[in-house]
């Protein structure tokens, strides 16, 4: 059961009481909304930092994620100690990518935000505040009553992510990144959080649709057999092209865009993109990164109806740059596994909101970008909204 606002503002009260002895003391404290696997809070500085910033984001990590409270995370102490919680590899990231520059395309910017203060005790991490922002999930919502989000700005802002994709997954891939790589690797139990809520979920979901799960049941179960060896190996495998270190959460919730309140006359001038919530990242395939985004912004065309959604997604492939047809089709297998598992990341105890046909078509069409991809058919995926994959110039 998800904590109520009192519960949450209890673990407000604590925090502050952290931090007031610090120059991040505060004088009060707004939980934000979009948490949901921790405590997220806005906090408004007793005394502006030396930046002349006036506000922090504090992101505070309890035994329990902030959603359900009977699902218990590792946060077993750290670097206090000697083995690492999830926080600490999201603590990590956020440091290294201090070194991985901005990545400027068609004027947006793309960067992660800085990590301004840790407490392994506490689990407390403070970020700076992306003030004027909103995450693109709720962006692309919200620009339905403002109209603001025109499709060269959409194309302009899925280049800059992929463009930045790109960078950072080569980033990670290069020689001299070998130690950190190692690191992340232990970061076991995000993996194991990550391949329960994709592969190890997505084949109950679709036996839940007997017609379509018939039909592809075989090569459902090689994919799932496939993945399961895949994240079970934790070796690095360092000759492998696909393998490196990824984000591991890289969904639109995760990428904070410009408010499309206060972007209503900058379309030309572009704005800043900022990739957050690292807790997941970990050492696997540049496709789940990929697959994940593709996934996710198919689904909320596909159920939200947001055409912008689309233009974000082509222009993003487009600006992560050319895919061997071995990646391509790994990439629309992880993107037809997110989007199946929609399914399962719903509040399961919520009615359906979505007609019966729509959520039945959402678990072909992700069935589809599986079987397909297994099959390497690339006749189906020119005629596919993921032709993009497979464009080589
Ligand atoms: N540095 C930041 N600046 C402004 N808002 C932020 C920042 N970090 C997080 N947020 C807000 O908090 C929400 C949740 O943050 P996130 O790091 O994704 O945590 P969770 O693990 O709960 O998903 C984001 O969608 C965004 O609205
Ligand atoms: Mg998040």
């Amino acid at each position: 059961m998800a904590l109520n606002q009192t519960e949450k503002e209890a673990i407000g009260v604590e925090v502050t009481a952290e931090l007031s002895k610090t120059t991040y003391a505060c004088t009060s404290l707004t939980v934000l909304s979009g948490g949901t696997a921790n405590f997220i809070f806005r906090g408004t500085l007793v005394m502006p930092l030396p930046d002349g910033s006036q506000s922090i984001i504090i992101k505070h990590l309890k035994e329990y994620v902030a959603a359900n409270r009977n699902f218990k995370l590792d946060v077993s102490r750290s670097v206090c100690f000697s083995i690492p919680s999830t926080l600490d590899f999201e603590e990590m990231m956020l440091n290294v990518m201090d070194s991985f520059p901005a990545v400027i395309t068609d004027n947006f910017s793309v960067r992660t935000p800085h990590l301004q203060y840790s407490n392994c005790n506490t689990n407390t991490h403070i970020l700076e505040d992306l003030v004027g922002t909103m995450d693109m999930k709720t962006m692309l919502v919200t620009d339905t009553k403002y109209d603001v989000l025109t499709q060269p700005m959409c194309i302009a802002i899925g280049r800059a992510l992929g463009h930045w994709l790109r960078g950072f997954h080569n980033w990670t891939s290069a020689p001299g990144q070998v130690d950190l790589r190692d690191y992340m690797s232990g970061n076991k139990a995000m993996r194991e959080v990550r391949y329960g809520i994709s592969y190890g979920a997505f084949i109950d979901v679709v036996r839940k649709f007997p017609e379509i799960w018939e039909e592809n049941r075989e090569v459902l179960e090689r994919v799932k057999n496939m993945a399961a060896a895949e994240y079970a190996n934790t070796n690095l495998q360092e000759t492998e092209e696909s393998w490196t270190i990824v984000h591991g959460d890289f969904w639109s919730g995760n990428v904070l865009t410009p408010d499309p309140t206060t972007f209503q006359n900058q379309q030309s001038e572009g704005g800043n993109v900022f990739v957050i919530d690292w807790e997941l990242a970990q050492y696997g395939r540049k496709e789940y990164d990929l697959g994940q985004m593709i996934g996710d912004l198919y689904e909320r065309k596909h159920f939200e109806g947001l055409g912008s959604a689309l233009w974000i997604l082509q222009a993003f492939v487009s600006g992560y740059g050319v895919l061997s047809d071995k990646m391509a089709f790994r990439t629309a297998i992880h993107a037809g596994v997110h989007l199946i598992c929609w399914y399962i990341r719903r509040d399961p105890n919520a009615p359906f909101t979505e007609a019966p046909e729509q959520i039945q078509d959402a678990i072909r069409i992700g069935t589809d970008f599986i079987v397909k991809g297994w099959m390497r058919d690339l006749t189906w995926f020119e005629g596919s909204p993921l032709a993009c994959l497979f464009k080589h110039g």
